[in-house]
């Protein structure tokens, strides 16, 4: 476990993958029935931007950075209407940094935590001790949380379903070994059999196209349940070896995500590109 996510914590990635994330939880609390919210590789909650390991790389500056911020351009109205709940959180986590500047990035786990309601139940998991601490104390005392330090593909499996099957599973391993994406399908299609009314939130880097289009196809044959495919470039993938964009594989996706989408995601592509060919892409790899 090499993959330390503090180095890359606000980037381009975890602003495409926290505003479908921050959209889809608030599908979810349109109806007053309570739901819970796993999240399988959660890393620390919480990441600071102006020193350590973030503040070196200033991978932040090109994504969250363009956004937000006192750098940060305004965003046209009904993007900034789709993205307030996301941008918000930012917003009171940098409540007292000086002049619009942004000190902290919150992780996936607190983005979570910070929209559920009263009533409804996180469980975050992260399998690297020190990280898990750090993910202990940021939720000490939060009756609402659980923490747990199991491997994400054992907790995908024992947790489902949940007591209140209605839910979102957050999938976002690290991608470190080859064969991760084929892990991910296998995982999804044991986990859909559990928890089949379950809206699946996974993260995917997009390095070789060819490699990208085998596992949509992978995953269309797998998957008995509607799914949708969010994804946004970077530059176009000339070189197979660099992280070219990434995408999202929303299973059972909330009505109207995918209009918020077709809305949000070409103004991200536009934000976050880095060159040539920086474009955003939404399909249906399953309909029903
Ligand atoms: C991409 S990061 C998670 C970022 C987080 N979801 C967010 O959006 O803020 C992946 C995390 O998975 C953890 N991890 C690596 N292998 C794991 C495994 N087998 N099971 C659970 N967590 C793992 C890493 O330590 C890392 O913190």
């Amino acid at each position: 476990m090499n993959y330390r996510h503090v180095y890359h914590a606000g980037n381009f990635a975890d602003v495409v993958k926290h505003v479908v994330l921050a959209l889809t939880i608030e599908h979810l609390k349109l109806k007053d029935t309570p739901f819970r919210i796993i999240d399988t590789h959660a890393g620390v909650g919480l990441y600071a931007l102006n020193h350590g390991p973030a503040e070196r790389t200033g991978e932040w500056r090109t994504g969250i950075g363009r956004l937000f911020g006192a750098e940060a351009a305004p965003l046209p109205a009904p993007v900034a209407d789709l993205l307030a709940p996301y941008l918000d959180l930012i917003a009171a986590e940098n409540a007292d940094a000086p002049d619009g500047q942004i000190t902290r990035y919150p992780g996936s786990p607190l983005i979570a935590r910070r929209l559920m309601r009263r009533g409804d139940q996180l469980v975050v998991n992260e399998l690297h001790a020190d990280d898990r601490v750090r993910l202990a104390e940021l939720f000490a005392r939060d009756g609402q949380v659980k923490v747990l330090g199991l491997d994400g593909w054992i907790a995908l499996k024992s947790l489902l379903p949940p007591k209140e099957r209605r839910g979102l599973i957050l999938i976002d391993p690290p991608f470190e070994e080859h064969n991760e994406l084929i892990r991910l399908t296998e995982a999804l299609k044991e986990a859909i059999r559990r928890f089949e009314t379950g809206t699946y939130v996974i993260w995917y880097p997009i390095k070789d196209e060819k490699i990208i289009a085998r596992f949509h196809r992978a995953i269309a044959e797998s998957c008995a349940r509607e799914c949708l495919i969010a994804e946004v470039m970077l530059r176009t993938a000339r070189h197979p070896e660099k992280l070219n964009g990434c995408g999202l594989v929303v299973v059972n996706p909330p009505w109207k995500l995918e209009a918020q989408l077709r809305v949000v995601l070409p103004h991200l592509a536009e934000r976050l590109g880095q060159g040539e060919g920086a474009q955003s892409r939404l399909e249906w790899l399953v309909r029903h």
